[in-house]
């Protein structure tokens, strides 16, 4: 067992591959049976944490942890300092800490700023009436202040009566998920506080949701386009205010840094689909330390179209020193097999396209299996976002249950009989050994581990046939050569001569890039030189 040298690499969150562990869906323990079978626990992930040692991952990201009532499955905080019963106790992370720690994984967790539960103490003395100590930590009005529409259930309006009040309180997401009112000092005070709780528990960072909303201007109204589009770039979610908050949250983290020299890492859903508003929230180094990129993520399956969207954010994020993140799935959107019209290949390509571009990689945890999502039956749906496919559980082993002690919260992903964790170790061609592979590349080849200056990384080709592009570290050039298309390539460029070391067609490895490209392959290559 490789012991975690704390103070190591300082900016670990640039070379990291970080895993998204949705925890009710991960696993369960073989030993100790949680409250709720067929759910997944804290024991259940700890006792996995030796398989996502051998896949190769730096860093887990944990959606919601905290005691909740699962109106939006722990997006809906009841209490930002405990661990719900579903998962465990707080002896159950605290020890989950130390194991992933005792293996080099570094943790981060999900942090939930901009609402809580309805049922949080906080809204809960707050809705009592005007006057109480809380009255203002909430965003309340007489008459909605707006047009904005929720999130969840789409078309409702954001604006909720609450009887005991006779007011109005804003959600930006369900009616159990009121927001919080930012403007108010104690609020963001509380809410750092929060922060430090898991900080002095000695978290690696946080994923912070919905980041982009920690200011909002009520004077605007949504446009007709965002009342269409709840998702969309709407004028209230991009306020100069939130950078100041975001600046304050970075002092925070940074304290813990100033104390032990270890980084403790920020990603930001700014869910800004705006390469360019994505881009400000990096600050100048001052704000999150990494924002995933929306535009990115949504882009179709199409090297023309990737090529637009990769060059846009590497050109905006080196003109301010910050760092890129891609991401693919996560819990929110169907898998990204499944948007790339189903097929292994395209997810073995775009394996190789997620693991060698420069920045950090997060991948959603199930994608090296190569899941696509669950088919729910109208009986079985549970998420008033209609996002549980993707949510399905993680299918361990080829017994009926698949390693859950009961008939999990929602069905399988389909095909797990053969689609499962114990049939893909035993089969070296599988995609998991795939991306095992790829991850093993990636961290012993320093150029991949490099940034976006121009002496590092330069896109190649970005036509409808083929994404390529190369990376350097000043002494070996590394070529990724992406071509879903069933037309072969001809102009090799800089790739010629080099020599295709791991590739979604296993006879091409060892061979040297000469002659036309094939159709229907990725690869990445290797030769001496620079750019
Ligand atoms: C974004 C999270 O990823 C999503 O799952 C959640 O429903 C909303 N934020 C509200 O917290």
């Amino acid at each position: 067992m490789v012991a975690f040298m704390a103070s190591s690499q300082p900016e670990w969150w640039k070379t990291a591959v970080v895993y998204q562990v949705y925890p009710r869906s991960f696993a369960e323990s073989a030993s100790a049976i949680g409250p709720t079978p067929g759910v997944g626990t804290l024991t259940g992930l700890t006792e996995r944490l030796d398989y996502l040692a051998w896949l190769g991952v730096d860093a887990l990201w944990l959606s919601p942890i905290c005691r909740s009532p699962m109106a939006d499955f722990g997006y809906d905080i009841s209490d930002f300092c405990a661990v719900d019963p579903t998962f465990g106790t707080l002896a159950d992370f605290d020890e989950l800490l130390v194991q992933a720690h005792a293996r080099g994984i570094r943790l981060i967790l999900d942090w939930v700023p901009n609402h809580t539960s309805d049922q949080h103490e906080w809204f809960q003395e707050s809705r009592r009436n005007r006057t109480n100590p809380k009255a203002d930590w909430y965003v309340w009005r007489d008459e909605p202040a707006n047009n904005w529409l929720a999130s969840f259930p789409r078309g409702e309006s954001a604006w909720e009566f609450d009887e005991a009040r006779s007011q109005y309180y804003l959600r930006c997401f369900l009616r159990e998920q009121p927001d919080l009112n930012w403007d108010n000092p104690q609020v963001e005070a509380a809410m750092h506080g929060t922060l430090r709780f898991w900080l002095d528990r000695g978290v690696d960072g946080f994923r912070m949701d919905v980041v982009h909303l920690l200011g909002k201007d009520l004077a605007l109204d949504d446009p007709p386009i965002c009342q269409e589009k709840v998702w969309g770039h709407v004028p209230y979610n991009d306020q100069p205010i939130t950078h100041e908050r975001l600046r304050r949250i970075r002092r925070v983290l940074d304290e813990y840094r100033d104390t032990d020299g270890r980084d403790r890492a920020s990603v930001g859903e700014v869910y800004l689909l705006d390469e360019a508003a994505m881009a400000d929230y990096y600050g100048d180094g001052d704000e999150l330390h990494l924002s995933f990129n929306f535009k990115f993520l949504w882009a179709p399956f199409d090297p023309a179209e990737l090529a637009i969207r990769i060059h846009a954010t590497v050109a905006l994020l080196a003109e301010r020193g910050a760092w890129p993140t891609w991401v693919l799935s996560n819990h929110d959107v169907p898998r990204h097999r499944q948007r790339y019209g189903g097929g292994e290949l395209e997810a073995r390509m775009a394996a190789i396209m997620l693991l060698t571009l420069p920045g950090t990689p997060f991948m959603y945890q199930g994608e090296e299996l190569g899941l696509v999502d669950a088919d729910v039956p109208a009986e079985r749906v549970v998420d008033p976002g209609l996002r549980d496919g993707c949510r399905a559980p993680i299918p361990w082993d080829s017994s009926d249950l698949h390693g859950w002690t009961a008939d999990p919260w929602l069905p399988f992903p389909p095909e797990a009989e053969v689609r499962n964790v114990e049939r893909q170790l035993g089969d070296s061609g599988s995609i998991l050994h795939f991306y095992r592979r790829m991850l093993a590349l990636r961290s012993s080849t320093p150029a991949l581990q490099g940034g976006i200056g121009a002496s590092e990384f330069q896109l190649l080709k970005g036509t409808p046939g083929l994404l390529a592009w190369a990376r350097s570290d000043g002494s070996q050039m590394w070529f990724t050569y992406i071509n879903p298309t069933s037309v072969p390539q001809g102009d090799r460029g800089e790739m010629e001569g080099a020599t295709v070391v791991l590739s979604t067609d296993a006879s091409l490895e060892g061979s040297v890039v000469s002659g036309a490209l094939p159709a229907r392959v990725a690869f990445v290559a290797r030769r001496d030189g620079t750019m």
